[in-house]
Formats: structure tokens, C-alpha cells, sequence
């Protein structure tokens, strides 16, 4: 009833508007404005043949970030139709066409890959993650991609993971109110998201830790493994190899892949021959710590010495001995 009245309407409507526009024939044709689609989208009631809605909630639509868009600046298709009903299949937004960069971004993803290339309908296109009449900015915090809720977002599809990322000390550690600990995005970015066991994306998601663990990641670039890595040679190990990616514990917690209990197994994905002695190297051992390094400070600190002891008396030799065939030139003249 409410539908048929809709139509109805937006009949009439279309009527006053083509008779109002009668007189000027060499006008170029208008484009319909939301009321005239809202006409029928507006009734709550609005169902396509199959029985699925096609309502659109005029409130939610004018307090989203588009709200001050016309429906047709994304439904491009009905941009210039003059007459309703508009047949029933129209063509897919394309959101790029305005959000160039993200567009160009998500092109290269493993998200578009999975959807375009290898047609899986599971993986997100932009409105997956964003929603369609209801976007919000960043800023809003009922954003599905407001900072807090990307985690939700993302674990709409990867539960597994989210159930792992959740108990982490990362997600507890934003549980608890610290917003400096990452979310998804941080370690994977939002649109150009790629297949993680490339050597692309692990060098950057080690980058990545290494942004908000400064410290950490400067004791691992002195290491053999980091040495490594820095020349982009990826096989040997990156933090989360040692770590983890989701379920990262702090190293006093047993969970913790780097607790004492766990150490050995740890390295022994890859050193299969590992025992507690080997395990005792310290990953992040830092040269100019007494306290952490002992020996690797004091080794550090006679070295030094050795160096400059060296370089000392060969100095004074060289000082004394030039000195001395000064003398002995002058004596022979
Ligand atoms: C006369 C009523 C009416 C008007 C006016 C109308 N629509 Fe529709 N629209 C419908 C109906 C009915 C359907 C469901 C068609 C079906 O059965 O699949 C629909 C479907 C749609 C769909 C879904 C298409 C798809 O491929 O699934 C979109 C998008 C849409 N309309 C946008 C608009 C926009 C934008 C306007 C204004 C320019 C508009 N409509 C005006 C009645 C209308
Ligand atoms: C920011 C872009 C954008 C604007 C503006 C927009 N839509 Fe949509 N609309 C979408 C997307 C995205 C979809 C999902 C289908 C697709 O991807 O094409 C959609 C789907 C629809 C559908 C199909 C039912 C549904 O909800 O999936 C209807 C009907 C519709 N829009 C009507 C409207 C009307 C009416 C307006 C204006 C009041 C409007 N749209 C404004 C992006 C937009
Ligand atoms: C896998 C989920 C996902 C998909 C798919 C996705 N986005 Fe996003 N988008 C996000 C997240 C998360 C953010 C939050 C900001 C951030 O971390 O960069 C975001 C932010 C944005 C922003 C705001 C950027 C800013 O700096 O304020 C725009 C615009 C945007 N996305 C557009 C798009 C468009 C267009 C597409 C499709 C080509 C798309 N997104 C696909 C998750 C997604
Ligand atoms: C016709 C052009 C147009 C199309 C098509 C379009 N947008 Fe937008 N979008 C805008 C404008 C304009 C803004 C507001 C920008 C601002 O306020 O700075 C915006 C804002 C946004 C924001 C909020 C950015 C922020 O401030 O954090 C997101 C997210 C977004 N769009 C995603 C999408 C998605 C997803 C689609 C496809 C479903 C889409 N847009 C289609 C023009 C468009
Ligand atoms: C602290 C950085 C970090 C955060 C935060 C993070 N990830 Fe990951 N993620 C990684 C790393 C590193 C890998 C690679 C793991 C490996 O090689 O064992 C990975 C792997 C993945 C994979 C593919 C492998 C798998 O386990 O299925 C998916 C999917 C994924 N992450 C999704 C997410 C989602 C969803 C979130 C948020 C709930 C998230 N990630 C948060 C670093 C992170
Ligand atoms: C609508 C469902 C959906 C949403 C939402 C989604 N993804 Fe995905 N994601 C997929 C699918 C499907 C794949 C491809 C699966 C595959 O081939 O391994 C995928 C692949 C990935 C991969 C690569 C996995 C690998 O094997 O290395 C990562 C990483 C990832 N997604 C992270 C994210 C992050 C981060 C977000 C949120 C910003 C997100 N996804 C949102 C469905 C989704
Ligand atoms: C966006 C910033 C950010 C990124 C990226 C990040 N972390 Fe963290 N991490 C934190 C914060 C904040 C804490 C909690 C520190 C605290 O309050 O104890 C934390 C805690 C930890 C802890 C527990 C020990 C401690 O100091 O509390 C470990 C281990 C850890 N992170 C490893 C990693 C690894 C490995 C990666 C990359 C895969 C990573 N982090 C990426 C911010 C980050
Ligand atoms: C070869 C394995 C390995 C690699 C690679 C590695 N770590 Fe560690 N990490 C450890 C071990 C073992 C400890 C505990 C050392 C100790 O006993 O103090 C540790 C300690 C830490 C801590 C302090 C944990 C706590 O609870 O106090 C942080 C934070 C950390 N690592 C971050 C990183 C980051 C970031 C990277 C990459 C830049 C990285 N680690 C690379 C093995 C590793
Ligand atoms: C992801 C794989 C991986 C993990 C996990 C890993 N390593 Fe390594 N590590 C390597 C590779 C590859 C090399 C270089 C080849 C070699 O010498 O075995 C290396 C080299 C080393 C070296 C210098 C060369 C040597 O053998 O003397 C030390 C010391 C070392 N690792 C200690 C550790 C310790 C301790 C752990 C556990 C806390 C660990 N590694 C975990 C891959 C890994």
C-alpha cells in the first residue's frame, strides 16, 4: 500500500516537473533530485520484487558525510533518466570515482585481488567496510572505521584473528585506555592491503612495530637478524617470527612466545637444533646497557680501550720518533 502510494507520488511529481519544463524544450534535460527518489526510497516499506528492502532512512543518509551529495552523484546511471520506474539492475557505485587515492590503493590489494581476480564475493569491496548511506569520517566515533571500532570491522570476516588480537597486550592495552597501541590498520594498513607471507609486507609490518618501539627496534638492527633484514633478506627472523602478530604477550606473561618457558621452542622454528644455552642470546642485546649486557659491555668497553691504547702509543710513537729524526737531521747538517 504505502509503496503503491510512493509510486504514485513520484508520478505526480514527475508530471508537475515535466509540465513546469514544457515551455523551454532546448533546456538540457534535469537531473532527478533526491526527493524524487526518496519518493519511493524514503517509504520504509520499499522492497524489490524479491522481497529484499530498497529503503533508504532520509535521517541516517542526510547525517552521514555525504549527506549534501545528490543520490545521483553516486547512482551515476540515473543521472539522466526522465522517466520512472528506472529499470531494475543499475550499475555498482564506483566510489573511486571521487576518492581517487584510496581507489588507487585498494586497487592493489589483496582485497580487490581476492574479489576481482579470483572472485571471491566474501572479500571487501569499499562499502564493506564503510557501509553505503551511512558513512562517516574517521573522527566520528560511530564510524565503522573510527580508530576504536576498525578492530570490529575488520573481524566481521577475520574472526579468528580477532579472537586473537583481542586477549594481546596490544587490544588490552587499548582496552585499558591507551589509543597508542595499534589497531588492524596499523600493521596492515586500510586499502592497500597485501597477502602477509610476502617479503614486502613483512619487511613492513617490522618497520611498522619499529615506529612505536623505537628502542627495541634499534637493539634488533644491531643484531645478526636485523643486520639482515635491514639488506631486505627476509628469512631470517622478524619481530613477529619471535613475537608473534596478534597474540603478542609481555615476556613476563607465560603466554608469551619470548617468556623464559618458551624461549627454546621459539627459536627452534628455526635453529632446529636450539637449546637453553643458544637460547640465552639476547636478541636485543645492547652494547651501551651494563645493566641488560654485561658481558656484551664490557667486551664493548675493552674494546675501546684496546683502541684507544693502541692507537695511543702507536701516536706517541710516531710523535717521539718524528721528533727524534728532527734532531738527527739538524745534528747532521
Ligand atoms: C517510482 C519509484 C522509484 C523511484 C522514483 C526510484 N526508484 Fe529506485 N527502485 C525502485 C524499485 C521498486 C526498486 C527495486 C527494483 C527491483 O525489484 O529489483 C528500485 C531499486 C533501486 C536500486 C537498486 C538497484 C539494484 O541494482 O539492485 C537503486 C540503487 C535505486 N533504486 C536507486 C534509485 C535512485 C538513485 C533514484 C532517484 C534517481 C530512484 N531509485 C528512484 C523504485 C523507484
Ligand atoms: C556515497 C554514495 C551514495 C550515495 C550519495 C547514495 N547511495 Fe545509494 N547506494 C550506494 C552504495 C555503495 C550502494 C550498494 C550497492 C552498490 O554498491 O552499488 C547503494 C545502494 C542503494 C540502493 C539499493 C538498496 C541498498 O540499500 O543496498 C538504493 C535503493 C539506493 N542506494 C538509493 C539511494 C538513494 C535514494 C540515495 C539518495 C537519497 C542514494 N542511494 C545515495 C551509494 C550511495
Ligand atoms: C578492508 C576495509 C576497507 C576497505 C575495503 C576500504 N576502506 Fe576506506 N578506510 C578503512 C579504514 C580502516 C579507514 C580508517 C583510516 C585509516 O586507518 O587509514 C578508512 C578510511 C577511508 C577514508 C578516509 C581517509 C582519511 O584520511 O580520512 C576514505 C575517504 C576511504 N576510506 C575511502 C575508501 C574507498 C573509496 C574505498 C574503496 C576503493 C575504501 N575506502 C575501501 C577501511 C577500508
Ligand atoms: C560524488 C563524489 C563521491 C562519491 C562517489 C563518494 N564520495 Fe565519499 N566523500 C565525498 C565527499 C565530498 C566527502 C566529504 C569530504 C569532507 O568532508 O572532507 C566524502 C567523505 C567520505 C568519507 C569520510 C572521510 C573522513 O572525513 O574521514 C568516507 C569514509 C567516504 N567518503 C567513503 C566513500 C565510499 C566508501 C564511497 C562509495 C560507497 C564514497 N565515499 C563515494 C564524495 C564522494
Ligand atoms: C602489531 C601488528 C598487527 C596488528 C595490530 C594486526 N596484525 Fe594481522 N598480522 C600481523 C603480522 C606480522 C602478520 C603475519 C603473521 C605471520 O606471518 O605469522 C599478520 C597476519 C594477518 C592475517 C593473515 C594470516 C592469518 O593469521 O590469518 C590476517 C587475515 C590478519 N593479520 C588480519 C588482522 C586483523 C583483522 C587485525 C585486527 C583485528 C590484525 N591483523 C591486527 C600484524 C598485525
Ligand atoms: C567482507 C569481509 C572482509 C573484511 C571486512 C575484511 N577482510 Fe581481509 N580478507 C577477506 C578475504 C575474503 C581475504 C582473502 C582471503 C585469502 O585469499 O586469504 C582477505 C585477506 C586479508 C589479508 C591477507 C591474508 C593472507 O593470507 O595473507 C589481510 C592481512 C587482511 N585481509 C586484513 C584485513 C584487515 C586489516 C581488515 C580491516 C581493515 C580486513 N581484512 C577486512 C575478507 C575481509
Ligand atoms: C601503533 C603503535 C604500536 C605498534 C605498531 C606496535 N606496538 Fe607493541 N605496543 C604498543 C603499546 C602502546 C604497548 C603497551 C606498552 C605498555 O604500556 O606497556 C605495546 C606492547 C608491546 C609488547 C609488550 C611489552 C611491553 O613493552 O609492554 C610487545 C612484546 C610488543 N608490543 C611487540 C610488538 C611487535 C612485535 C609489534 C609489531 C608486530 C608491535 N608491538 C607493534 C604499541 C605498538
Ligand atoms: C630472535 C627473536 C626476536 C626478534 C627477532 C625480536 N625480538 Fe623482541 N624480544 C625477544 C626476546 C627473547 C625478548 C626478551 C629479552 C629479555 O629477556 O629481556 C624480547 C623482548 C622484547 C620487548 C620487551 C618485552 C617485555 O615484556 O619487556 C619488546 C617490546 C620487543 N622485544 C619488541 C621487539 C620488536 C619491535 C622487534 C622487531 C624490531 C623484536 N622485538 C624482534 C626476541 C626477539
Ligand atoms: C624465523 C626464523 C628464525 C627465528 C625464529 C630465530 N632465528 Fe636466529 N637466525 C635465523 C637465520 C635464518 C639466521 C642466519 C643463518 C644461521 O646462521 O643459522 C639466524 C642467525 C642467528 C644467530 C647468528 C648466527 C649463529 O647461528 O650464530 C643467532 C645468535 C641467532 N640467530 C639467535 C636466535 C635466537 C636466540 C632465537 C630465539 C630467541 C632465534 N635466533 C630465532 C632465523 C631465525
Amino acid at each position: 500500500m504505502a509503496r503503491r502510494l510512493g509510486l504514485a507520488l513520484a508520478t505526480i511529481l514527475l508530471f508537475l516537473g515535466s509540465a513546469s519544463t514544457a515551455g523551454a524544450q532546448a533546456q538540457p534535460p534535469k537531473a532527478p533530485a533526491n526527493d524524487d527518489c526518496l519518493a519511493c526510497h524514503g517509504d520504509a516499506e520499499a522492497k524489490r520484487e524479491n522481497g529484499t528492502s530498497v529503503a533508504v532512512d532520509q535521517k541516517v543518509f542526510a547525517d552521514s558525510k555525504h549527506g549534501p551529495l545528490e543520490c545521483v552523484d553516486c547512482h551515476k546511471d540515473l543521472a539522466t533518466i526522465q522517466e520512472f520506474p528506472h529499470p531494475e539492475k543499475l550499475a555498482k557505485v564506483n566510489c573511486a570515482s571521487c576518492h581517487d587515492e584510496e581507489g588507487a590503493k585498494y586497487h592493489d590489494s589483496i582485497h580487490s585481488w581476492a574479489k576481482e581476480k579470483a572472485g571471491l564475493a566474501v572479500a571487501p569491496a569499499c562499502a564493506d567496510c564503510h557501509g553505503t548511506h551511512d558513512i562517516r569520517g574517521t573522527d566520528d566515533k560511530t564510524s565503522r572505521v573510527f580508530r576504536a571500532n576498525i578492530p570490529a570491522t575488520c573481524g566481521s570476516c577475520h574472526q579468528g584473528v580477532l579472537d586473537k588480537y583481542r586477549v594481546g597486550i596490544h587490544a588490552t592495552k587499548r582496552d585499558a585506555g591507551n589509543d597508542a597501541a595499534p589497531v588492524c590498520a596499523d600493521c596492515h594498513t586500510a586499502h592497500g592491503i597485501q597477502r602477509t607471507d610476502t617479503d614486502a609486507a613483512r619487511l613492513s609490518v617490522t618497520a611498522e612495530c619499529g615506529t612505536c618501539h623505537a628502542e627495541s627496534m634499534r637493539t634488533y638492527r644491531d643484531t645478526f637478524h636485523g643486520q639482515v633484514t635491514r639488506l631486505g633478506f627476509v628469512r631470517v627472523a622478524t619481530c613477529a617470527d619471535c613475537h608473534g602478530a596478534h597474540d603478542i604477550f609481555p615476556k613476563a606473561d607465560a603466554r608469551s612466545m619470548v617468556n623464559a618457558a618458551n624461549r627454546v621452542t621459539t627459536c627452534q622454528k628455526c635453529h632446529p637444533s636450539a637449546n637453553e644455552n643458544f637460547a640465552q642470546y639476547d636478541p636485543h642485546a645492547d652494547r651501551h646497557d651494563k645493566a641488560r649486557s654485561a658481558s656484551l659491555y664490557y667486551t664493548g668497553k675493552f674494546m675501546d680501550g684496546l683502541l684507544i691504547s693502541v692507537f695511543g702509543f702507536f701516536g706517541v710513537h710516531t710523535v717521539l720518533w718524528f721528533s727524534r729524526g728532527l734532531k738527527e737531521r739538524r745534528r747532521r747538517q
